[in-house]
C-alpha cells in the first residue's frame, strides 16, 4: 500500500505539516510505505489548459503531458493507492501552489465524452485544511460550501474523500512579536496545547484507517 501526502503549505514543521506528518505515521503504523511531496519545494505551474491530454491521437490519454517538476510526482501519485492533500486556507481557498496541483492532478482524468466516467485509477482521497478561523464563523464565510466543494471534486473523481478539519491554528509562536492584535494570544496558545494535539491524533488515526488493506 502506498500513501503519498502533498503538503500545499510553504512552512514545514508548522500545522499542515504537522498534521500531515501523523497521517503518515498512522499510515506507516497500518504496514504502508508512504512519502511526503512539498509543493513549495518544486518549480511547477497550474494546468496551462494545452488541451494535449484529451488529444484523439495521444497514445498516453488522460495524462497530464506538460513537463515540468511536478511530471514525476503525478506519475507517482497515479501510481499511489493513498493520497491524502493538506492545505492552510488563504483568503479563503487553498494556498497556490495547492490549487495549481489540483489542477494538474484533476484536469487530466476528466472525461469530457462522460463525466461520470473518469480516467483517474482507483484510490482513497482525503484533504487535511488548517486555518485560523474558528468553526463558528464558517457560515459567515462560507466554509462549509468550501470544504464540500474540494471534498466533492475528489469524490467525483475516485467516489470517495474524508476531510479533517483543523481550525483557529497558532500562526505564530509568540503573538507579542507581531502585529496581530485581532488575536486573544493566550487562546490560541491554549487551543494549541489542548485541541491541536487532538486533531493530530486524528490526522494518526486517518493515516491508519486509509492504509488498511
Ligand atoms: C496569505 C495568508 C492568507 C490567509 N488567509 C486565511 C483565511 O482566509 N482564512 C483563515 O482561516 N486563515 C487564513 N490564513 C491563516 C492560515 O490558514 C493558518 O494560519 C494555517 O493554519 C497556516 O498553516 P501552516 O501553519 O501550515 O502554515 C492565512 C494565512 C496567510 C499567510
Amino acid at each position: 500500500m502506498k500513501v503519498m501526502a502533498i503538503n500545499g503549505s510553504p512552512r514545514k514543521g508548522w500545522n499542515t505539516d504537522m498534521l500531515l506528518k501523523n497521517v503518515l505515521e498512522g499510515a506507516a503504523s497500518s504496514g504502508a510505505e508512504t512519502e511526503m511531496v512539498y509543493l513549495y519545494d518544486l518549480t511547477f505551474r497550474g494546468c496551462v489548459s494545452c488541451m494535449a491530454c484529451k488529444l484523439k491521437k495521444n497514445t498516453k490519454l488522460g495524462r497530464c503531458v506538460l513537463k515540468d517538476e511536478l511530471t514525476p510526482v503525478l506519475e507517482r501519485a497515479h501510481e499511489a493507492d493513498v493520497i491524502v492533500l493538506a492545505s492552510p486556507i488563504y483568503f479563503s481557498e487553498v494556498t497556490g501552489e495547492m490549487r495549481s496541483f489540483v489542477e494538474r492532478f484533476l484536469f487530466q482524468y476528466l472525461n469530457y465524452n462522460d463525466t461520470s466516467k473518469p480516467l483517474s485509477p482507483a484510490k482513497r482521497i482525503a484533504w487535511v485544511f488548517t486555518m485560523n478561523c474558528p468553526e463558528a464563523m464558517f457560515d459567515s464565510l462560507g466554509y462549509h460550501a468550501l470544504f464540500k466543494q474540494y471534498e466533492g471534486w475528489m469524490k467525483l473523481f475516485f467516489g470517495n474523500c474524508e476531510t479533517l478539519l483543523s481550525t483557529d491554528t497558532m500562526q505564530v509562536k509568540d503573538y507579542s512579536q507581531y502585529h496581530l492584535g485581532m488575536w486573544d494570544s493566550d487562546a490560541k496558545r491554549r487551543r494549541h496545547e489542548t485541541i491541536f494535539p487532538q486533531d493530530c491524533k486524528k490526522a494518526f488515526e486517518l493515516g491508519a484507517k486509509m492504509a488498511k488493506p
